[in-house]
């Protein structure tokens, strides 16, 4: 059997591709641009939600975020893991993204304005995310599916959180009802462009459903997300804010408006409302800390010696 084969033996036969089994230098190239995209979403996602941390309303909210901006910052360390097993270290991905040639999610370039905000971003951003990792935990390259089934458990549990912060806000006063809807009109359509492009303009869907990589379209997972999520808002007596949305009895489906993608490309591009300053300040932290790196690699090699000698 030739390499070749042996690869398309085991896509075929939903079988798992481990680092050390052949592949295509494109799936390769594919699984690290994704897994790093992923990992590096992970840590930037750290920000707007670490900027609520000393303003959370009371000292259990904030131990509770505190906790999951530290699950973030795990989720990247596995997702950066599982990217080394391709032949990348971690420090040339970190690069790549302090010098704008990789990317992380749309999403997390737009502001967290009120305390609201943190639970929709748990409703509804780690929602869509756990939409699509879901899928991702039976995605063909074994070890990104084993980091998905670990990082899905505690996305649950995030998702559930912000739900639990809009359901308190919307059982409340009026003024904090009024947060939580206007927390949801401005986080419902960026939501829905976290699953990417339509289907159509998808550069890369056809190829990674044949490798299997994908197992299902931007545009199928973003309505699994969709359906999923109108009746949360209906139970909180929230309205999303889309005055086209209906439910279609007959494809079984909620019906959508327009999505605006001029605005997700720009923010794709660089021009969302808080990219420069996201990306200002994970470098700027970055190199501001680089004694913590430096300190931890010391302390590592003194305990070899250590050991060594022992
Ligand atoms: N933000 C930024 N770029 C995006 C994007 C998004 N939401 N969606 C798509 N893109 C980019 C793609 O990277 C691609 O760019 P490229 O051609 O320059 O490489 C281009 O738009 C075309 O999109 P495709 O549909 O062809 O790209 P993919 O096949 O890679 O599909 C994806 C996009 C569905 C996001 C896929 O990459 C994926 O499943 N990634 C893993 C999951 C992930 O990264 N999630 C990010 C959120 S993680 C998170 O939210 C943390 C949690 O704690 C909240």
């Amino acid at each position: 059997m030739t390499p070749e084969e042996r690869f398309d033996a085991l896509i075929g036969e939903d079988l798992k591709i481990e680092p050390r089994d052949p592949m295509p230098d494109a799936y390769r190239a594919t699984m690290i641009r994704q897994i790093a995209q992923h990992a590096h979403s992970e840590v930037i996602g750290m920000q707007p939600e670490g900027n609520w941390i000393t303003r959370a309303p009371s000292l259990k909210r904030k131990a509770i975020l505190i906790a999951k901006v530290q699950d973030e910052a795990g989720h990247g360390l596995y997702l950066y893991s599982a990217a080394e097993t391709l032949g990348v270290s971690r420090a040339e991905l970190v690069d790549l993204l302090h010098e704008g040639r990789q990317k992380y999610s749309s999403i997390f370039n737009y502001p967290t304005l009120t305390w609201a905000d943190i639970g929709a971003i748990g409703w509804l951003v780690d929602g869509a995310a756990i939409t699509n990792q879901v899928m991702l935990t039976r995605t063909s390259y074994g070890p990104y599916s084993r980091a998905m089934i670990r990082i899905c458990k505690e996305e649950s549990f995030h998702q559930r959180q912000g739900y639990e912060i809009m359901r308190v806000l919307s059982e409340g006063t009026d003024a904090q009802r009024a947060m939580a809807q206007d927390a949801l009109d401005r986080w419902w359509w960026p939501s829905l462009m976290m699953f990417g492009p339509p289907d159509a303009e998808s550069t890369h869907t056809v190829q990674s459903m044949a490798w299997k990589i994908k197992l299902e379209t931007n545009d199928q997972l973003r309505q699994r997300f969709i359906d999923a999520t109108v009746p949360q808002a209906e139970y909180l007596g929230l309205k999303v804010p889309d005055p086209d949305l209906a439910w279609n009895t007959e494809t079984g489906h909620y019906d959508v408006g327009p999505i605006d993608w001029d605005e997700f490309w720009s923010v794709v591009k660089g021009d969302g409302p808080c990219n420069k300053e996201r990306s200002a300040h994970k470098v700027g932290v970055w190199e501001e800390h680089a004694w913590v790196r430096e300190a931890a690699a010391a302390h590592a090699a003194k305990a070899r010696t250590a050991a060594a000698s022992a």
